[in-house]
């Protein structure tokens, strides 16, 4: 399927690492030119050398997201030498643990780390969206929708983001402008397998959960999650605003009957 999506400028959040790698690698792969946003420049780097020496299209702005006013001069520099913004997606965030003994002033922080620079980005972004009729996409966490016990901070960041992706989407549709949000639930990654080594027995908890995902009892892949954002991102998807798309082999939603019994039996 031709996606329409060349030559497109594309923010990617948090994009030379796990969820948000798989996701600037896609855009690159359909003839896009993401723009990598995020803290890890040796990370980023290696990305850009390896998609560019593939003959792929891709920038990055090193920055820290919640320092909002290098935030507001990265977007500055992507329209200097771009001069258009189509696709927002954003992706970076940590599940920070921050849970209610941490008091008002780490959750907060957790806010600024997960939430604030969503709004700030787009804030940034609006006028070039509305220039692009362009189109956002939020990277939530089925964390919203099922809790995970721990973890105040990245639950309320994550229930926001939905929150504002149908507020944006209503708001925003007039300009053209598409807002969804992608939602994974397990997906291994740096972050997840950083948040796994802190529980007690890794291996075990793992096959746990793997063991309760209806569909093909395994993780989904970043490849997945990415393959729906570029398709939600692109203009084959032009009818699609206000979705929260869960893309989990069903762990969020379905029968919890299906936690236990393979689909199909
Ligand atoms: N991995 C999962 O199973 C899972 C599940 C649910 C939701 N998610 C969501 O998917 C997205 C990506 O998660 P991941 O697992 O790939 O994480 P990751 O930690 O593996 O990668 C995130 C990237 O974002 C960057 N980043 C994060 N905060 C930043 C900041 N403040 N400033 C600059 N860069 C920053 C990190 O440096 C890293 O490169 C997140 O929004 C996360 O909440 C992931």
């Amino acid at each position: 399927m031709e996606l329409g999506l060349e030559g497109k400028v594309v923010l990617v959040t948090g994009g030379a690492k796990g969820i948000g790698e798989a996701i600037t690698r896609s855009f690159a792969a359909e003839g896009a030119i993401p723009v990598i946003m995020g803290r890890n420049r040796d990370e980023a780097a290696q990305l850009i050398d390896e998609l560019r020496n593939n003959g792929g299209q891709v920038a990055a702005e090193h920055v820290e997201m919640t320092d909002l006013r290098e935030l507001q001069a990265a977007v500055g520099r992507v329209l200097d030498s771009h001069g258009h913004i189509d696709v927002v997606v954003n992706n970076a965030a940590m599940n920070d643990s921050v849970d209610l003994t941490a008091g008002p002033d780490a959750f907060r922080a957790s806010l600024e780390r997960n939430l604030v620079h969503v709004y700030a980005l787009v804030h940034y972004c609006l006028a070039a969206l509305k220039d692009s009729c362009g189109t956002i996409v939020n990277i939530g966490s089925k964390v919203a929708e099922t809790g995970q016990g721990g973890t105040s901070g990245y639950a309320a960041a994550k229930g926001g983001l939905n929150g504002l992706t149908r507020e944006w989407a209503v708001d925003l549709g007039r300009f053209g402008i598409r807002v969804n949000a992608v939602i994974p639930a397990e997906v291994m990654t740096p972050m997840y397998q950083r948040w796994i080594q802190t529980l007690p027995d890794p291996e075990a908890t793992l096959a746990q959960i793997t063991s309760t995902i209806p569909f093909g009892r395994r993780f989904t892949t970043a490849q997945e999650i990415a393959d729906a954002v570029v398709f939600t991102a692109s203009p084959r998807s032009s009818h699609t605003t206000g979705q929260i798309l869960y893309v989990d082999g069903g762990y969020t939603h379905l029968d919890r009957a299906a936690t236990i019994r393979d689909l199909g039996e």
